[in-house]
Formats: structure tokens, C-alpha cells, sequence
């Protein structure tokens, strides 16, 4: 054993290859995004998505493995895969390579539910990181993607408890959509904050769903809200608003995308810490694109200070899909015995925990 696992991650729109030391320690991560091939678009396309990661894969594959210095495969601990949730067939290419090189080079092939990669983002350390502790448990985990939200209690590595998570739109979704409706740039995360930052007025307020005491979420309602001051802006009718923000004033825009942006973060963070101090954690962490969001982290970052336990966001390349992270939860499986055989499938709907 030398501690050092190979992992792959194709779930959805990433063709993502890494190589990781004792699930920590970062030997390469390489990512070939296919971002500007579904801009287009305007959301991801599973087929072309599929046909890009069956592109990229042995490059990438073969790039991450001369940025670790592994010539043999042979030496590794493990190969570790996500077997689910995402696309079908996108989740099929990462399967077939890697049940293949663990076939070829006769080691251990370690399946990894995505989510429970991004919640273990956060304890990975960079090429040149000092060493730093890791994230105490019991930790409270966030995870916030383009196709998920939920809350998540981390009793142990492998042992969760879902405490609640969103009944409509994930909150990446949210911002996707909203951004598509303000005409921003695809995806809409990155965008809407860009544009939030930007907003010289910040009186406008959208209307927050907090569920009562409940850890679920719901952003379909203020998606609405959001499409009903676009319309009215624009003057045009609802069902017309697609997009309808390019013809807004760009100060108008930028103000709608902070209101939204702060309604999002405002019930995101309030939920977050309020199940942390629930649930007496040591920690929080927060995985997943839209762990990306600055706003977001400040929100929670002040909440665990006043808890007073540390939040620990992985940096911003590590909260959207990587492999860095389906390596570093595939450590903890490997060392629990978790193995797959070479039948191993995709598992679209897969969960974390019921
Ligand atoms: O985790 P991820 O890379 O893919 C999924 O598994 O979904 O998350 C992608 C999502 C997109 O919806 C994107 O708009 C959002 O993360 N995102 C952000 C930011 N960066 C990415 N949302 C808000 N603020 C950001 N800075
Ligand atoms: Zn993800």
C-alpha cells in the first residue's frame, strides 16, 4: 500500500481523472470541461455530453497520471469510479474505463456516490498546502449542485443521516434558470453573482420560503417572483420572459440578480447553521457548484463563527465536479472494504442515505 488511489468522475458534464494520496493529498486533478460545448444550448445535453466524455477520457486520463509521475498502474491502492446519481450514459464512459483498468492492472475497483465526493471535497489538501486538520465529526454538510440541495448530518465517513433537502427546483437549477430569464451568460451561477456584485441599488427584496422549522427547500416560488419583475420590467407577458432581461437596463439586471442571489443565500445559510447548532456538530461543510457562491460562504462562515466551530468550503475548483473528490471519499471506502466487481453499473438515482 502506498496510499495512492486513482479516481474518475463522468456524472455529468466533467470529464474528470485525479490522483489522490491517503484520500487527502492531491497528486493531479485534471478536468476537461464541457461547458462552452452545452452553452449553446443553454443546459446540458445528455448525448453530446456522453459522446464528449468518451472523447476525453483517455486524455485526460493519461494527462493525470504524467502530472502524478505514475507510469504503472500497478502501484495503486485502487481504482474508484462514481457510480451514481447523474446522466446514464455519461456515468457509463467512467464505469467502462475504469472496470476496465482494474480488470487490466488487477486492482480493486471502489464505487462512489458523487455527493458523498462533493461532501468529502472538503478534506482535500492542495499540491502545496500546509497540513491542516481535518474537519472534525459529527460535521453538518451542505451539498448545493445544479441537480441537488439537500442537508446532510455526517455522523462518520460512510455514515450519513439526509435531514432534508429541496422539494422543487436544486438551487443550482435556480440560478440557472433565473439566469437564463436576466439573459445572462450559461451557467447562470457564476453570472448572477458576477452581476450581484455589480448592483448599485439593493432595496429590491424577494420573498424567502422557509418551510416553517423544516429542513427542506423550495425556489421554485421565487424562480416565479423573479420571472413576474422581469416581465413587468420588460413589459411583456410571463410566459414570455425567457431571456426577456437582455432588454432590461443592466442596473436592473444587476439589482434583480443580487435580490435573487440573496434570497437563495438567505434561507441556504439560515437552514445550514440552524441544523448545525441542531444537531451539535463539530463542523460544517459545503460541497457541490454552487459552494462556489462567495455570498453563500460568507453567510455560513459567520453563522459557524458565532457557533463558534470552523466551516471548511473546498476552493472553488473543488466545490464544482472534479475527480479530486470522488478520490478523496473513495479513500475512506477503499479502507472500509467497500469493493465492486467488473459488473458494475451505473446507478442514476442513486442516494446518499434515506
Ligand atoms: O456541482 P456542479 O459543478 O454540477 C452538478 O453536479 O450539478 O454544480 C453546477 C452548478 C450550476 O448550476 C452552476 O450555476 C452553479 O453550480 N454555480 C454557482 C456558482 N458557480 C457554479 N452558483 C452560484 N454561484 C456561483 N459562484
Ligand atoms: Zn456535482
Amino acid at each position: 500500500m502506498n496510499g495512492t488511489i486513482l479516481a474518475i468522475e463522468t456524472s455529468c458534464d466533467e470529464t474528470a481523472v485525479a490522483l489522490i494520496r491517503d484520500g487527502r493529498r492531491i497528486l493531479a486533478d485534471v478536468v476537461a470541461s464541457q461547458v462552452a460545448l452545452h452553452a449553446p444550448m443553454g443546459g446540458i445535453v445528455p448525448e453530446v455530453a456522453a459522446r464528449a466524455h468518451l472523447r476525453w477520457i483517455l486524455p485526460v486520463l493519461e494527462e493525470a497520471c504524467r502530472r502524478a509521475g505514475v507510469d504503472d498502474l500497478r502501484s495503486l491502492d485502487a481504482i474508484a469510479v462514481t457510480e451514481g446519481p447523474g446522466l446514464a450514459g455519461s456515468l457509463l464512459v467512467g464505469i467502462s474505463v475504469a472496470r476496465t483498468l482494474a480488470l487490466i492492472h488487477d486492482r480493486p475497483l471502489v464505487p462512489v456516490n458523487h455527493h458523498e465526493g462533493h461532501l468529502h471535497a472538503a478534506w482535500l489538501l492542495d499540491p502545496d498546502d500546509a497540513e491542516r486538520p481535518e474537519p472534525p465529526l459529527p460535521a453538518l454538510g451542505l451539498v448545493v449542485s445544479g441537480g441537488h440541495t439537500f442537508l446532510i448530518l455526517i455522523r462518520d465517513h460512510l455514515d450519513y443521516v439526509r435531514l432534508g433537502g429541496t422539494v422543487d427546483d436544486a438551487a443550482g437549477e435556480a440560478f440557472d434558470k433565473v439566469g437564463r430569464l436576466l439573459g445572462l451568460a450559461y451557467p447562470g451561477g457564476p453570472a448572477i453573482a458576477a452581476a450581484a456584485e455589480r448592483a448599485t441599488r439593493r432595496d429590491l427584496r424577494f420573498p424567502r420560503a422557509w418551510l416553517g422549522e423544516s429542513d427542506d427547500f423550495s425556489f421554485s416560488g421565487l424562480k416565479t417572483a423573479v420571472r413576474r419583475a422581469v416581465a413587468e420590467g420588460a413589459g411583456v407577458p410571463q410566459e414570455s420572459a425567457e431571456a426577456a432581461g437582455a432588454a432590461l437596463d443592466p442596473e436592473v439586471v444587476a439589482e434583480l440578480a443580487w435580490a435573487f442571489q440573496e434570497a437563495v443565500v438567505d434561507v441556504l445559510a439560515t437552514k445550514t447553521v440552524r441544523a448545525a447548532s441542531r444537531h451539535g456538530v463539530r463542523s460544517i461543510v459545503l460541497g457541490g457548484g454552487v459552494a462556489a457562491n462567495r455570498a453563500l460562504r460568507e453567510r455560513v462562515a459567520a453563522g459557524a463563527e458565532a457557533l463558534g466551530i470552523p466551516l471548511v468550503v473546498p476552493r472553488p475548483g473543488l466545490c464544482t465536479d472534479n475527480a479530486a473528490m470522488i478520490g478523496a471519499a473513495g479513500w475512506r471506502r477503499f479502507l472500509a472494504g467497500v469493493r465492486a466487481g467488473p459488473e458494475l453499473d451505473a446507478r442514476p438515482s442513486l442516494r446518499l442515505a434515506s
